[in-house]
C-alpha cells in the first residue's frame, strides 16, 4: 500500500542524492555517480530503474547502471534526450537531484543460475545490462559461464568502452562486441555487422542456456530468431526489457500500459513468452 504523501520516504517523494562524478560515455551520452543524502544504499536489484528529477522539471526513468554489489555510490548512465536529460547533463559534481525508487521488477537472477548466460546489449541497452554484467563479476560462482554480446551503431556510439575492454581480457566472461558500420576516417579495428552475426558463432549447451535482452526494438525480433535458431525455445530461456513512455513508475497511472500489463511494475523486465503475444509489445 502506498505511503502517506507528507511521509519522507513516501514513494512519491524524491529523495535527494548528490552528484560525485560525471564523466562522457561518447558525445550524446554521460555516466552520473550518485549518493543517496540520507546516507545508506540505494538497494536496487540488476534490472530495476530509479524516476530522476530536477526542481521545476519533469521526471525520467533512468535505469540503474551498476550492480548492488558495487557499494556506497549508485549510477546512470544517461543519453540527451529532451528536458530533463538536457539538464542532467549541464550538471556538475556536488549538484544534488531527486530520485524515487527503485522500482520494476529486475532480471531475474534466481533463473540464471548454474546457466550458461548470453547478455546480450544493443546501444543504450548496454546501461542497465551493466548492473547485471558487474554482478556477475562479482559473484563468479552463480553461473556456468558468461558471454557478453554488444552492438552499436557506430564506434563513436560505443558506451562504456573501458568496461568492454576490461570484460574482454577477463577470465570471468567471453565479450565480443561489433559496429554496424565503421567510417573510413575511424581508427576502429575491430568487428563490423550486425549483433545477429555474433550470436550465430557462438557454441552453447542450448538446453542449459538463458538469454538476457536489452537494446531498441527495432533489435528484438532478429535477435531473438537467431537465439532459437541457437536452439533457446524452451519456456524461460530469453528474457528481454521493454521501454515505455512513463509518469508514476508504480503501476498507478497507466501510461506505461502493454494490453493488461504495466511496464513499470510487471517489467520492465518480462520473459519473451509473457509479451511476444501482445499487441505492439515488441
Ligand atoms: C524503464 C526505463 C529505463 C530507461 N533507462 C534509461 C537509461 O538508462 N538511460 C537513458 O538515457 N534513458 C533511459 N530511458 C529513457 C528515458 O527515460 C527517456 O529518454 C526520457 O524521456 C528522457 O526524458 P527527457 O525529459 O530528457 O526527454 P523528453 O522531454 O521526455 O523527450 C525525449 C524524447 O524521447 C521520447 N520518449 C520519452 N520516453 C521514452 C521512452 N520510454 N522510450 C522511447 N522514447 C521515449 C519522447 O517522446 C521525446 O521524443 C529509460 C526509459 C524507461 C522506460
Ligand atoms: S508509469 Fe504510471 S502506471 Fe506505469
Amino acid at each position: 500500500m502506498p505511503q502517506l504523501l507528507n511521509d519522507s520516504t513516501s514513494i512519491y517523494v524524491p529523495q535527494p542524492c548528490t552528484l560525485l562524478e560525471v564523466s562522457d560515455l561518447t558525445p550524446q551520452e554521460k555516466l552520473f555517480r550518485l549518493r543517496l543524502d540520507g546516507g545508506g544504499e540505494l538497494g536496487q536489484q540488476p534490472g530495476q530503474f530509479v524516476q530522476v528529477s530536477i526542481p521545476g522539471l519533469t521526471e525520467a526513468p533512468i535505469s540503474v547502471a551498476n550492480s548492488p554489489t558495487r557499494r556506497g555510490y549508485f549510477e546512470l548512465g544517461v543519453r540527451k534526450a529532451g528536458a530533463l536529460t538536457g539538464a542532467m547533463h549541464q550538471l556538475q559534481p556536488g549538484d544534488t537531484l531527486g530520485i524515487r525508487g527503485p522500482f520494476g521488477r529486475p532480471f531475474q537472477l534466481a533463473a540464471l543460475a548454474d546457466k550458461e548466460v548470453l547478455l546480450i546489449a544493443g546501444g543504450c541497452g548496454l546501461a542497465p545490462l551493466r548492473s547485471l554484467i558487474q554482478y556477475c563479476q562479482d559473484r563468479p560462482g552463480d553461473f556456468k559461464s558468461v558471454h557478453i554480446l554488444y552492438g552499436a551503431r557506430s564506434p563513436q556510439d560505443l558506451l562504456f568502452k573501458e568496461d568492454l575492454e576490461n570484460w574482454q581480457i577477463s577470465e570471468r566472461f567471453s565479450c565480443r562486441y561489433i559496429v554496424d558500420k565503421s567510417p573510413g576516417s575511424s581508427c576502429y579495428d575491430g568487428e563490423t555487422g550486425l549483433i545477429t552475426r555474433l550470436i550465430g558463432a557462438l557454441e552453447i549447451d542450448s538446453k542449459n542456456g538463458c538469454a538476457v535482452v536489452v537494446g531498441p526494438p527495432p533489435m528484438y525480433r532478429p535477435v531473438i530468431a537467431e537465439l532459437r535458431r541457437l536452439g533457446l525455445t524452451g519456456k524461460r530461456q530469453i528474457m528481454l526489457s521493454l521501454e515505455r513512455q512513463m509518469r508514476c513508475g508504480i503501476g498507478k497511472c497507466g501510461h506505461c500500459t502493454i494490453e493488461h500489463l504495466y511496464c513499470c511494475t510487471d517489467g520492465p523486465i518480462f520473459w519473451l513468452e509473457e509479451i511476444e503475444h501482445l499487441r505492439g509489445a515488441l
